[in-house]
């Protein structure tokens, strides 16, 4: 049986032997990460800086909660805004594969000039058993130099450090629960994140619009699924069209943008069906994103396809 205080016990004196100078870690808020990060930060409290970087295109609240989940943990982090860079680097990118690539290169360039700015030797990660078992390099040890881990440049010669390499994610899980690290039960949220829920090119003002759009659908799904009304869905989001149409406000003719609300079961993202939700739930979220956003989205539509042949993002 996995005892997580005998493994904190066993794990502190062998970080804080192999840990010499400083160390960085990139943390999304995600319980890997975030589980790392504290022990990490327990072993050698402020010579580890735990980075979180802001894209600007992150799910609404996250980035304070995460900050607030870091306080509370005494973790030493810094939240870094690299929203006005990542904008810059998107700018008139409508090619879904092209966003994911820019922004995949943009976060190692910021969290590069991070751990060059803390004098960074060492590099922790969240890696955890399944991670490494599936790609087939069993032969690592805990600490090793690192080859080009996660894209970073072979240049930056960071120390790889990977606590919980031999954790599966139930023990994980018990890390959180034993460390006081809250485990989102968030439902997947994809790396490039709101970037690919907005067909078109990516605007700072379309990403308030997509992550106001995704939060009340979250709110009204979760709030469906609690009162019993529907099963809560495996993953469920809002998506904005590059379509504008025409409607009226009063007596005022607008020609607004469109809003498609993406709802799916499944079991690993690998096929989906679309999630038969009651029609006056979708009702309810369709009257508050058109009267809550009224200046921006004056429609919204339901996706009804499966996967396959659509996949459960539009991009
Ligand atoms: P698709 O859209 O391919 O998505 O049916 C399957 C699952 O993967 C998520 N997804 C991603 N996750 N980086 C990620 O980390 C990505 O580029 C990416 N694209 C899709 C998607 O949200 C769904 O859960």
């Amino acid at each position: 049986m996995f005892d997580p205080q005998e493994f904190v016990e066993e794990m502190l004196p062998q970080l804080r032997d192999s840990i010499k100078g400083k160390a960085i870690i990139a943390c999304s808020g995600g319980v890997d990460s975030t589980v790392a990060a504290v022990l990490v930060s327990k072993a050698i409290g402020e010579r580890l800086l735990t980075v979180y970087v802001d894209t600007g295109l992150m799910r609404k609240g996250e980035t304070a909660a995460v900050d607030k989940m870091l306080s509370r943990l005494k973790v030493n982090h810094k939240i870094v805004d690299a929203s006005d860079e990542f904008f810059d680097a998107l700018k008139g990118v409508v090619d879904p594969e092209r966003k994911r690539k820019i922004i995949g290169e943009r976060f190692i360039r910021v969290f590069e000039r991070e751990a060059k700015h803390f004098h960074a030797e060492y590099l922790v990660q969240g890696t955890i058993a399944p991670d490494w078992i599936e790609s087939g390099d069993a032969t690592r040890d805990t600490i090793k130099s690192h080859h080009n881990v996660g894209g970073l440049p072979e240049d930056i010669k960071l120390k790889l450090v990977e606590p919980l390499r031999d954790l599966y994610k139930d023990e994980v899980r018990k890390m959180a629960r034993h460390l006081g690290v809250e485990v989102s039960e968030r439902q997947p949220f994809p790396g490039p994140a709101l970037a690919i829920r907005i067909m078109g090119p990516v605007t700072r003002e379309d990403a308030d619009i997509v992550r106001e759009a995704c939060d009340i659908v979250e709110e009204e799904l979760e709030k469906a699924a609690k009162e019993g009304r529907m099963e809560l869905p495996w993953q469920y989001f809002a998506v904005l069209l590059p379509v504008q149409s025409v409607g009226v406000h009063g007596d005022n003719r607008v020609y607004g943008k469109t809003i498609a609300i993406r709802a799916v079961q499944s079991i690993d993202g690998m096929s989906a069906a679309y999630s038969k939700v009651p029609h006056e739930v979708l009702e309810h979220i369709s009257v508050r994103i058109t009267n809550e956003m009224k200046r921006n989205v004056n429609r919204v539509v339901y996706d009804i396809t499966n996967k396959p042949p659509a996949t459960i993002e539009w991009e």
